[in-house]
């Protein structure tokens, strides 16, 4: 019903507009005093966290991206390696775990069954499994040795949007936690993070007041589109593919999102005039050494006649000089940036299906929480 939908036209729209709150309240109640991180619901002996040599992310659709956004900072503030691996995949090549190996499951319903095949072939090699998930009570998290929900709420739309930033605020959070027990990051930069988190819901909540009307626009004016290509670099590269994942779940729309710098090693062959060309833009901040990058690759699809969607930082001079139309973002440190910028593509992809006439909450063909392998 329509009070359900909290006035909105549909769950996604309204699970949207919750992007802020789940972000919020999934960092709520995770500190201690001293604004250290407490994450003693994990119930982990901290000697054994210590001992953790390598993380194995698994998980599928939005909530691997989520893992892929994850490893870029786990292994910056760790500095041991973690994989991100499709669960269903996983299982299958016997992939090589011990007891310091610590896989972290990440799923939003606690109920899709590759992830839970994989968590339990992890467990059976003894490796331990931490559930990252969104659903109290269900099965990942009932067998994995500890979990951190994720607070988004209940998510009803099949496409998932708050549930994938909420697993990213969760994952962050267990990536600090890592670095202050293993003390691979100093106080003051676990606190200056967890300052610049808890600035992002009102960050993306900026983003859902001044950039819908001009996502709305764009959507309307491309609905006649084949194809899309996404991509960006770094965390935006995830960000790529979640936006693109967004588009043909409920747009029904042929998209593929890639890593940037792949583009002139294949995809640049598929770029028409009109072909629509979605990039994420680092920020130019610091070195901006991969904003120049993906800068350049602008330049490369737009002199063979493309249609670029920037999603850029506010004031950035090169985004506003090369791209056709910008989805702006409030300046944030780089790690936190996929925060905001999947948010103008969850918009995007709602936009474009309405365009469409088309069911947003219920796409054909999906579910919301695929229980068969
Ligand atoms: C299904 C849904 C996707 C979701 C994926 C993983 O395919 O349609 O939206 O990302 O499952 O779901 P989970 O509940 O494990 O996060």
């Amino acid at each position: 019903s329509a009070a359900q939908k909290g006035g909105w036209d549909s769950y996604m729209d309204k699970e949207i507009h919750e992007d802020p709150k789940a972000v919020a309240d999934t960092l709520l109640g995770r500190f201690g005093p001293e604004g250290e991180l407490n994450l003693d619901e994990l119930r982990i002996d901290p000697e054994d966290i210590r001992q953790v040599d390598k993380i194995i992310i698994v998980a599928c659709g939005t909530a691997s991206y989520a893992g892929m956004v994850a490893k870029y900072a786990i292994e910056h503030w760790v500095r041991i390696p973690v994989e991100v691996e499709l669960a269903h995949e996983f299982r299958y090549r016997d992939p090589i775990l011990t007891s310091r190996t610590l896989v972290v499951a990440i799923s939003q319903s606690g109920e899709t069954m590759d992830t839970l095949m994989a968590l339990r072939h992890a467990r059976e090699q003894g490796s331990r499994v931490l559930a990252i998930c969104n659903t109290q009570g269900s099965t990942i998290p009932r067998e994995s040795d500890a979990v951190l929900y994720t607070h988004a709420g209940p998510e009803i739309a099949v496409a998932s949007t708050k549930a994938f930033v909420a697993q990213i605020v969760a994952a962050y959070l267990l990536g600090l936690y890592l670095a202050q027990v293993k003390g691979t990051l100093f106080r003051d930069e676990i606190h200056q993070t967890v300052d610049s988190l808890r600035a992002m819901p009102s960050k993306i909540e900026w983003v859902l007041d001044t950039q819908a009307d001009t996502v709305e626009r764009t959507a309307s004016s491309l609905v006649d589109a084949k194809s899309f290509l996404f991509l960006g670099r770094h965390v935006g590269y995830p960000v790529a593919m979640e936006g693109a994942l967004k588009l043909k779940e409920i747009a029904y729309t042929f998209t593929e999102g890639f890593a940037a710098g792949e583009l002139k090693h294949g995809p640049i062959a598929l770029v028409e005039p009109g072909e629509p060309i979605v990039v994420i833009v680092p920020s130019a901040r610091g070195r901006g050494t991969l904003h120049k990058k993906v800068v350049s690759a602008i330049e490369e699809v737009k002199a063979r006649g493309a249609f670029v969607i920037a999603v850029a930082e506010q004031g950035d001079p090169d985004a506003e000089e090369y791209a056709d139309v910008v989805f702006w973002r409030p300046a944030c440190p780089t790690l936190l940036s996929p925060l905001v910028d999947v948010v103008p593509l969850q918009l995007f992809a709602l936009d474009m299906a309405k365009s469409k006439d088309l069911d947003v909450d219920k796409p054909r063909n999906l579910a919301k929480s695929v229980t068969v392998e």
